[in-house]
């Protein structure tokens, strides 16, 4: 099967699309990873891909007069990639509508909760605060709203006495990366149908 063409979309440290990187390189996921885009000048993410000869689209979204002229930027530098799958890996930004209908059912994201719980920034902190005993990582297909979309794939950790959000962000963070490998390598071999919400995985 021929290998499919993924941009990683990220935002900070970037150790899910290190997470891709490596499994790309390993050949666990099926894909060449065709370019980096990102979003806040300086993040450590565009040095992870400079090292690994991929090409960084920096998109600043000061630099734009409105989120239209931002995601047109994004669209065309990203157009000659001819992505087949986006992994959005820690990308801080919500996709308008127009942008994820040029890529339905092609964008990725891992957020770190257990969606629909704890939606939006600091998951883990709303997960400490909500006393619940159970967090994790769900890796969901892309639609308008905020951390919703049909679930893939979902790893849970305990929540433990004494936890805070770093605590709990680092416990969930070790789930997260053989979550997205596991999720990008199954989109990638055409394994997945989406159903409605309903996400299942092809038999052999
Ligand atoms: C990860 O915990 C990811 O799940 C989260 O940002 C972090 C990025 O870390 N994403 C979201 O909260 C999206 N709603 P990384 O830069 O080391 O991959």
């Amino acid at each position: 099967m021929p290998k499919k063409n993924m941009v990683i979309f990220a935002s900070g440290r970037g150790s899910n699309a290190v997470a891709l990187h490596d499994a790309v390189a390993a050949g666990t996921i099926n894909a060449d990873i065709k370019g980096l885009v990102c979003d806040i000048p300086g993040a450590a993410v565009m040095d992870r891909a400079r090292e690994w000869g991929v090409p960084v689209i920096l998109a600043d979204r000061k630099k734009f007069a409105s989120k239209q002229e931002f995601e047109q930027f994004i669209l065309d530098q990203i157009a000659p990639f001819q992505a087949d799958v986006i992994c959005l890996a820690g990308f801080m930004r919500l996709l308008s509508s127009d942008f994820i209908s040029q890529y339905e059912h092609k964008i990725l994201n891992i957020h770190p909760a257990l969606l629909p719980s704890f939606r939006g920034l600091h998951a883990q902190r709303q997960a400490v605060e909500a006393g619940v005993k159970i967090a994790g990582c769900t890796v969901h297909f892309v639609v308008p709203d905020m951390d919703a979309g049909p679930i893939i794939i979902q790893a849970a950790v305990p929540v433990l006495d004494g936890d805070t959000e770093d605590t709990l962000a680092a416990r969930i963070l070790e789930k997260e990366h053989p979550s997205y490998v596991q999720a990008a390598a199954l989109f990638c071999d055409d394994k997945l149908i989406v159903n409605g919400n309903i996400v299942s995985v092809k038999k052999d």
